[in-house]
């Protein structure tokens, strides 16, 4: 599949139809070049994101300032062939994290990690230890 100049294969990667210029970085990403996008990278970066190290899921929500731009959250990839299964996924996640926090307290151990470590590999990313410790709830049925 064709869109823009950029080829969509069946895998995370680009390839490029023809020579294009990167806006002003004086970068030409030329045709048949392959591109991979870093979206750890671009996750953590403070230029799309205040405070990047910091948990704060408010900033997903509607409304709120600074707002990072569109194509600096690619979780899911974007364009005609980004993820099949977003919604499903989202939903699948949210009912997990939901039953589990429904049962249980999760509280971090004194051996847990802060930041978390990641595992040195490609394509998941994987952290390379998460000791956490369960409480199971009796305030709820
Ligand atoms: C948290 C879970 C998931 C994440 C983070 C994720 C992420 C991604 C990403 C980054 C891509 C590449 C998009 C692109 O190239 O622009 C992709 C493609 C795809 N995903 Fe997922 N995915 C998830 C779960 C799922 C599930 C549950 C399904 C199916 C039930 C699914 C089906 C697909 C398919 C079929 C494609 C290829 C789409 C295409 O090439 O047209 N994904 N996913």
């Amino acid at each position: 599949m064709i869109w823009g100049n950029i080829v969509f294969d069946n895998k995370a990667e680009r390839a490029a139809t023809e020579d294009y210029v990167l806006g002003d970085t004086g970068v030409t990403v030329e045709k048949g070049m392959r591109v991979i996008i870093p979206i750890y990278t671009m996750h953590y970066d403070s230029d799309f994101f205040q405070d990047p190290e910091t948990f704060n899921p408010e900033r997903f929500m509607d409304g709120y300032e600074p707002k990072h731009p569109q194509y600096a959250y690619l979780p899911f990839g974007a364009g005609p062939r980004n993820c099949l299964g977003m919604r499903f996924a989202l939903l699948e996640i949210k009912m997990c994290i939901t039953n589990i926090l429904r049962h249980y307290r999760i509280k971090p151990l004194p051996t847990t990690k802060v930041p978390l470590e990641y595992k040195k590999t490609v394509f998941f990313l994987t952290v390379t230890e998460m000791p956490l410790k369960f409480e199971k709830r009796t305030d709820v049925k």
